[in-house]
Protein backbone atom coordinates (compact mmCIF):
# COMPACT_ATOMS: atom_id res chain seq x y z
CA UNK A 1 0.00 0.00 0.00
CA UNK A 2 2.48 2.44 0.92
CA UNK A 3 4.53 1.93 -2.32
CA UNK A 4 1.28 2.46 -4.21
CA UNK A 5 0.89 5.62 -2.20
CA UNK A 6 4.32 6.51 -3.26
CA UNK A 7 4.05 5.97 -7.14
CA UNK A 8 1.19 7.88 -7.19
CA UNK A 9 2.20 10.58 -5.83
CA UNK A 10 5.62 11.00 -8.19
CA UNK A 11 3.72 10.08 -11.11
CA UNK A 12 0.93 13.22 -10.12
CA UNK A 13 4.14 15.20 -9.89
CA UNK A 14 5.57 14.33 -12.93
CA UNK A 15 2.61 14.59 -14.46
CA UNK A 16 1.49 18.32 -13.54
CA UNK A 17 5.37 19.19 -14.24
CA UNK A 18 3.97 18.61 -18.18
CA UNK A 19 0.81 19.77 -17.64
CA UNK A 20 1.04 23.17 -19.84
CA UNK A 21 -2.49 24.56 -20.00
CA UNK A 22 -5.71 24.43 -17.87
CA UNK A 23 -8.04 21.85 -20.08
CA UNK A 24 -5.04 19.42 -19.47
CA UNK A 25 -4.88 19.75 -15.87
CA UNK A 26 -8.58 19.45 -15.41
CA UNK A 27 -7.65 16.14 -17.49
CA UNK A 28 -5.06 14.85 -14.65
CA UNK A 29 -7.60 16.23 -11.44
CA UNK A 30 -10.40 13.49 -13.06
CA UNK A 31 -7.58 11.00 -13.45
CA UNK A 32 -6.89 11.20 -9.73
CA UNK A 33 -9.30 12.62 -8.05
CA UNK A 34 -12.24 11.81 -10.58
CA UNK A 35 -15.24 9.87 -9.48
CA UNK A 36 -12.77 6.69 -10.66
CA UNK A 37 -9.63 8.35 -10.25
CA UNK A 38 -6.39 6.69 -8.52
CA UNK A 39 -6.57 8.37 -5.18
CA UNK A 40 -10.59 7.88 -5.12
CA UNK A 41 -10.49 4.13 -5.91
CA UNK A 42 -7.35 3.63 -3.53
CA UNK A 43 -9.05 5.11 -0.79
CA UNK A 44 -12.68 2.88 -2.22
CA UNK A 45 -10.41 -0.10 -1.03
CA UNK A 46 -10.58 0.77 2.58
CA UNK A 47 -13.60 -0.53 3.38
CA UNK A 48 -12.56 -3.97 2.60
CA UNK A 49 -9.73 -3.34 4.92
CA UNK A 50 -8.80 -4.70 8.46
CA UNK A 51 -9.38 -2.45 11.51
CA UNK A 52 -5.58 -2.44 11.87
CA UNK A 53 -4.93 -1.48 8.55
CA UNK A 54 -7.75 1.21 8.59
CA UNK A 55 -5.76 3.01 11.62
CA UNK A 56 -2.76 3.16 9.41
CA UNK A 57 -3.60 3.72 6.07
CA UNK A 58 -6.77 5.77 6.61
CA UNK A 59 -4.63 8.89 7.28
CA UNK A 60 -2.17 8.33 4.85
CA UNK A 61 -4.65 8.01 1.87
CA UNK A 62 -6.58 11.35 3.35
CA UNK A 63 -2.96 12.97 3.72
CA UNK A 64 -2.20 12.07 0.44
CA UNK A 65 -6.10 13.45 -1.30
CA UNK A 66 -5.33 16.58 0.40
CA UNK A 67 -1.93 17.03 -1.10
CA UNK A 68 -2.72 16.19 -4.86
CA UNK A 69 -5.60 18.60 -4.08
CA UNK A 70 -3.20 21.42 -2.96
CA UNK A 71 -0.85 20.54 -5.68
CA UNK A 72 -3.11 20.16 -8.57
CA UNK A 73 -4.67 23.97 -7.10
CA UNK A 74 -0.91 25.41 -6.86
CA UNK A 75 -0.62 24.33 -10.24
CA UNK A 76 -3.89 25.62 -11.73
CA UNK A 77 -2.43 29.43 -10.06
CA UNK A 78 0.68 28.98 -12.02
CA UNK A 79 -1.00 28.49 -15.65
CA UNK A 80 -3.76 30.95 -14.79
CA UNK A 81 -0.20 33.88 -14.00
CA UNK A 82 1.63 32.58 -17.11
CA UNK A 83 -1.15 33.01 -19.05
CA UNK A 84 -2.03 36.14 -18.20
CA UNK A 85 1.62 37.26 -18.62
CA UNK A 86 1.44 35.41 -22.40
CA UNK A 87 -1.07 37.50 -22.93
CA UNK A 88 0.01 40.82 -21.79
CA UNK A 89 3.09 40.17 -23.79
CA UNK A 90 1.18 39.48 -27.14
CA UNK A 91 -0.69 42.43 -26.63
CA UNK A 92 3.16 44.68 -25.99
CA UNK A 93 4.60 42.72 -28.66
CA UNK A 94 1.45 43.51 -31.16
CA UNK A 95 2.94 44.99 -34.33
CA UNK A 96 0.26 47.71 -35.92
CA UNK A 97 2.32 48.29 -39.09
CA UNK A 98 2.98 44.47 -39.74
CA UNK A 99 1.69 43.11 -43.16
CA UNK A 100 -0.40 40.07 -44.29
CA UNK A 101 0.36 37.99 -46.80
CA UNK A 102 -1.59 39.30 -49.56
CA UNK A 103 -5.13 37.00 -49.82
CA UNK A 104 -5.93 36.28 -53.69
CA UNK A 105 -8.74 37.73 -54.12
CA UNK A 106 -11.20 37.18 -57.51
CA UNK A 107 -12.60 39.94 -59.33
CA UNK A 108 -15.59 40.24 -61.97
CA UNK A 109 -15.33 39.67 -66.02
CA UNK A 110 -14.89 43.24 -67.88
CA UNK A 111 -18.72 41.93 -68.93
CA UNK A 112 -20.03 42.10 -65.79
CA UNK A 113 -18.22 45.17 -65.17
CA UNK A 114 -19.41 47.05 -67.64
CA UNK A 115 -23.12 45.89 -67.49
CA UNK A 116 -23.40 46.98 -63.75
CA UNK A 117 -21.52 50.37 -65.07
CA UNK A 118 -24.52 50.99 -67.60
CA UNK A 119 -27.15 49.75 -64.95
CA UNK A 120 -25.94 52.09 -62.50
CA UNK A 121 -26.40 54.87 -64.95
CA UNK A 122 -29.63 53.67 -66.36
CA UNK A 123 -31.10 53.54 -63.27
CA UNK A 124 -29.75 56.95 -62.14
CA UNK A 125 -31.55 58.22 -64.76
CA UNK A 126 -34.69 56.41 -63.91
CA UNK A 127 -34.79 53.60 -66.24
CA UNK A 128 -35.75 50.16 -65.40
CA UNK A 129 -33.96 46.67 -66.06
CA UNK A 130 -35.27 44.30 -68.28
CA UNK A 131 -34.44 40.91 -69.35
CA UNK A 132 -34.89 38.43 -72.38
CA UNK A 133 -34.49 34.85 -73.40
CA UNK A 134 -31.42 34.51 -75.65
CA UNK A 135 -33.31 31.39 -77.71
CA UNK A 136 -36.14 33.71 -79.06
CA UNK A 137 -39.59 32.94 -81.86
CA UNK A 138 -39.27 34.17 -85.32
CA UNK A 139 -41.96 36.56 -84.22
CA UNK A 140 -40.57 38.45 -81.08
CA UNK A 141 -36.94 38.54 -83.65
CA UNK A 142 -38.34 39.48 -86.41
CA UNK A 143 -42.03 39.48 -87.33
CA UNK A 144 -43.21 41.73 -84.65
CA UNK A 145 -40.19 44.10 -85.05
CA UNK A 146 -41.89 45.34 -88.74
CA UNK A 147 -39.51 42.71 -90.34
CA UNK A 148 -41.92 39.78 -92.22
CA UNK A 149 -40.75 36.44 -93.57
CA UNK A 150 -38.93 37.57 -96.81
CA UNK A 151 -38.63 40.78 -95.71
CA UNK A 152 -34.84 41.58 -97.47
CA UNK A 153 -34.12 43.71 -93.67
CA UNK A 154 -34.33 40.07 -92.23
CA UNK A 155 -30.44 39.78 -94.77
CA UNK A 156 -28.84 42.34 -92.25
CA UNK A 157 -28.61 39.72 -89.84
CA UNK A 158 -26.95 36.67 -90.01
CA UNK A 159 -29.28 34.33 -88.13
CA UNK A 160 -28.94 30.95 -86.31
CA UNK A 161 -31.47 29.15 -86.90
CA UNK A 162 -32.00 26.30 -84.96
CA UNK A 163 -33.67 22.71 -85.10
CA UNK A 164 -36.89 24.18 -83.55
CA UNK A 165 -39.38 25.16 -86.27
CA UNK A 166 -39.20 29.28 -86.37
CA UNK A 167 -36.85 29.81 -83.70
CA UNK A 168 -33.42 31.45 -83.79
CA UNK A 169 -30.55 32.89 -81.22
CA UNK A 170 -31.59 36.03 -81.02
CA UNK A 171 -29.70 38.27 -83.29
CA UNK A 172 -30.69 41.54 -81.46
CA UNK A 173 -31.71 42.42 -77.98
CA UNK A 174 -35.00 43.85 -79.40
CA UNK A 175 -36.47 40.92 -78.74
CA UNK A 176 -37.47 42.64 -75.83
CA UNK A 177 -38.98 45.69 -77.13
CA UNK A 178 -42.10 43.86 -77.87
CA UNK A 179 -42.23 41.34 -74.73
CA UNK A 180 -42.18 44.66 -72.38
CA UNK A 181 -44.85 46.50 -74.44
CA UNK A 182 -46.92 43.25 -73.94
CA UNK A 183 -46.30 43.18 -70.04
CA UNK A 184 -45.79 46.82 -69.26
CA UNK A 185 -47.89 49.96 -69.48
CA UNK A 186 -46.44 53.11 -70.39
CA UNK A 187 -45.52 55.30 -68.96
CA UNK A 188 -42.46 52.99 -69.49
CA UNK A 189 -38.74 53.08 -69.80
CA UNK A 190 -35.89 51.11 -69.32
CA UNK A 191 -32.95 48.91 -70.47
CA UNK A 192 -32.10 45.27 -71.26
CA UNK A 193 -28.36 43.58 -71.34
CA UNK A 194 -27.65 40.59 -72.72
CA UNK A 195 -26.02 38.40 -75.35
CA UNK A 196 -27.03 38.33 -79.19
CA UNK A 197 -25.50 35.33 -81.47
CA UNK A 198 -24.97 36.05 -85.46
CA UNK A 199 -23.34 33.74 -88.02
CA UNK A 200 -20.28 35.84 -88.91
CA UNK A 201 -17.04 35.05 -89.87
CA UNK A 202 -14.96 35.60 -86.82
CA UNK A 203 -12.11 38.23 -86.44
CA UNK A 204 -10.29 40.86 -83.95
CA UNK A 205 -13.88 42.68 -84.16
CA UNK A 206 -16.66 40.22 -85.15
CA UNK A 207 -17.44 37.70 -83.17
CA UNK A 208 -20.77 35.11 -83.25
CA UNK A 209 -21.83 36.02 -80.10
CA UNK A 210 -21.51 39.90 -78.77
CA UNK A 211 -23.51 41.73 -76.09
CA UNK A 212 -25.64 44.55 -76.95
CA UNK A 213 -27.90 46.59 -74.64
CA UNK A 214 -31.31 47.95 -75.64
CA UNK A 215 -33.31 50.65 -74.13
CA UNK A 216 -36.52 52.18 -74.49
CA UNK A 217 -38.86 54.61 -73.52
CA UNK A 218 -42.63 54.91 -74.29
CA UNK A 219 -45.23 57.07 -72.94
CA UNK A 220 -47.59 60.37 -74.55
CA UNK A 221 -45.48 62.90 -76.21
CA UNK A 222 -41.61 61.63 -76.38
CA UNK A 223 -39.80 62.68 -79.11
CA UNK A 224 -36.23 62.51 -80.55
CA UNK A 225 -35.09 65.13 -78.61
CA UNK A 226 -35.56 62.55 -75.40
CA UNK A 227 -33.73 59.98 -77.68
CA UNK A 228 -30.59 62.24 -78.12
CA UNK A 229 -30.44 63.47 -74.44
CA UNK A 230 -30.72 59.48 -72.89
CA UNK A 231 -27.41 58.59 -75.66
CA UNK A 232 -25.67 62.16 -74.86
CA UNK A 233 -26.54 61.44 -70.93
CA UNK A 234 -25.34 57.78 -70.72
CA UNK A 235 -22.03 58.52 -73.07
CA UNK A 236 -21.07 61.84 -70.96
CA UNK A 237 -21.54 59.74 -67.90
CA UNK A 238 -19.99 56.64 -69.14
CA UNK A 239 -16.89 57.97 -70.82
CA UNK A 240 -16.58 60.83 -67.46
CA UNK A 241 -16.62 63.33 -69.43
CA UNK A 242 -18.43 67.05 -68.72
CA UNK A 243 -18.96 67.82 -71.77
CA UNK A 244 -19.55 64.96 -75.20
CA UNK A 245 -20.39 66.16 -78.55
CA UNK A 246 -23.11 63.44 -80.10
CA UNK A 247 -23.92 63.99 -84.20
CA UNK A 248 -26.65 62.13 -85.75
CA UNK A 249 -26.64 60.42 -89.18
CA UNK A 250 -29.55 58.90 -90.91
CA UNK A 251 -29.69 55.39 -89.82
CA UNK A 252 -32.14 52.19 -91.25
CA UNK A 253 -33.75 49.90 -88.96
CA UNK A 254 -37.01 48.86 -90.13
CA UNK A 255 -38.35 48.96 -86.22
CA UNK A 256 -37.93 52.64 -86.50
CA UNK A 257 -38.77 55.59 -88.04
CA UNK A 258 -37.21 58.10 -88.37
CA UNK A 259 -33.78 55.71 -87.44
CA UNK A 260 -30.61 57.25 -86.55
CA UNK A 261 -26.61 56.57 -86.13
CA UNK A 262 -25.42 58.70 -83.24
CA UNK A 263 -21.75 58.82 -82.80
CA UNK A 264 -19.99 61.01 -80.16
CA UNK A 265 -16.97 62.71 -80.45
CA UNK A 266 -13.59 60.35 -80.21
CA UNK A 267 -13.08 60.35 -76.24
CA UNK A 268 -9.07 59.84 -77.12
CA UNK A 269 -7.90 62.23 -79.32
CA UNK A 270 -8.67 65.85 -80.46
CA UNK A 271 -7.38 65.47 -83.85
CA UNK A 272 -7.75 61.76 -85.50
CA UNK A 273 -6.57 58.70 -84.31
CA UNK A 274 -6.22 54.65 -84.68
CA UNK A 275 -9.52 54.25 -82.63
CA UNK A 276 -11.83 56.89 -84.50
CA UNK A 277 -10.03 56.49 -87.96
CA UNK A 278 -8.87 59.76 -88.49
CA UNK A 279 -12.48 61.41 -88.06
CA UNK A 280 -12.83 62.01 -84.55
CA UNK A 281 -15.98 60.76 -84.76
CA UNK A 282 -17.42 57.03 -83.25
CA UNK A 283 -19.98 55.50 -84.15
CA UNK A 284 -21.72 53.81 -81.05
CA UNK A 285 -25.55 54.53 -80.91
CA UNK A 286 -28.14 52.77 -83.56
CA UNK A 287 -31.55 53.99 -82.92
CA UNK A 288 -34.85 55.49 -83.36
CA UNK A 289 -38.57 56.51 -82.87
CA UNK A 290 -40.30 53.32 -83.00
CA UNK A 291 -42.24 52.15 -85.81
CA UNK A 292 -45.96 52.49 -85.17
CA UNK A 293 -46.27 48.86 -86.64
CA UNK A 294 -44.40 47.80 -83.45
CA UNK A 295 -45.77 49.36 -81.08
CA UNK A 296 -49.36 47.85 -82.57
CA UNK A 297 -47.45 44.36 -82.02
CA UNK A 298 -47.00 45.53 -78.76
CA UNK A 299 -50.35 46.02 -77.91
CA UNK A 300 -49.85 49.72 -77.46
CA UNK A 301 -51.58 52.47 -79.28
CA UNK A 302 -49.34 54.39 -81.90
CA UNK A 303 -52.10 57.08 -81.97
CA UNK A 304 -52.15 57.67 -78.39
CA UNK A 305 -48.77 56.86 -77.31
CA UNK A 306 -44.69 57.67 -78.87
CA UNK A 307 -41.75 56.43 -78.13
CA UNK A 308 -37.96 55.99 -78.57
CA UNK A 309 -35.73 52.59 -79.06
CA UNK A 310 -32.05 52.15 -79.16
CA UNK A 311 -29.66 49.19 -79.39
CA UNK A 312 -25.83 49.70 -79.14
CA UNK A 313 -22.96 47.22 -79.04
CA UNK A 314 -22.30 46.48 -75.11
CA UNK A 315 -19.57 44.50 -76.38
CA UNK A 316 -17.96 47.53 -78.53
CA UNK A 317 -18.50 49.77 -75.74
CA UNK A 318 -16.37 47.57 -73.49
CA UNK A 319 -13.49 47.52 -75.88
CA UNK A 320 -13.82 50.95 -76.10
CA UNK A 321 -13.95 51.59 -72.55
CA UNK A 322 -11.65 49.84 -71.39
CA UNK A 323 -8.70 49.66 -74.37
CA UNK A 324 -9.24 46.48 -75.81
CA UNK A 325 -8.34 45.38 -79.31
CA UNK A 326 -9.69 41.62 -79.92
CA UNK A 327 -13.25 40.83 -79.29
CA UNK A 328 -11.72 37.31 -78.95
CA UNK A 329 -10.07 38.14 -75.68
CA UNK A 330 -13.68 38.49 -74.09
CA UNK A 331 -14.23 34.96 -74.69
CA UNK A 332 -10.45 33.09 -74.43
CA UNK A 333 -10.42 32.27 -70.95
CA UNK A 334 -6.81 34.15 -71.09
CA UNK A 335 -5.83 34.53 -67.47
CA UNK A 336 -3.33 37.19 -68.28
CA UNK A 337 -5.79 38.97 -70.16
CA UNK A 338 -8.72 38.65 -66.92
CA UNK A 339 -6.42 39.85 -64.75
CA UNK A 340 -6.22 43.10 -66.10
CA UNK A 341 -9.35 44.52 -65.04
N1 LIG B 1 -31.41 45.99 -83.05
C1 LIG B 1 -30.60 46.83 -83.88
C2 LIG B 1 -29.35 46.02 -84.30
O1 LIG B 1 -28.99 45.10 -83.64
C3 LIG B 1 -30.17 48.08 -83.16
C4 LIG B 1 -31.31 48.99 -82.86
C5 LIG B 1 -32.09 48.81 -81.74
C6 LIG B 1 -31.60 50.04 -83.71
C7 LIG B 1 -33.13 49.67 -81.46
C8 LIG B 1 -32.64 50.88 -83.47
C9 LIG B 1 -33.40 50.70 -82.33
O2 LIG B 1 -28.74 46.28 -85.29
Amino acid sequence: MIQKINAIQSDLKTQLQQTKNQADLESARVAFLGKKGFITELMQSLKDMSLEEKKEFGPKLQALKQEAEALINQHKETLIKQEAATAQQRQQNFDVTASLPSAHVGHLHPYTQIIEEIETIFLSMGYEVWDGPEFESDFYNFTALNIPKDHPARDMYDTFWTNKENHVLRTHTSNVQIRTMQNTKPPLAGIATGRTYRHEAVDASHDFMFMQCEGMMIDKGVTVAHLFAAAQTFLKTLFNKKELDIRIRPGFFPFVEPGFEIDMRCVFCKSGCSVCKKSTWIEVFPGGMIHPNVLKAGGINPEEYTGFAFGFGLTRLAMLRYGIDDIRLFHSGKIKFLEQF
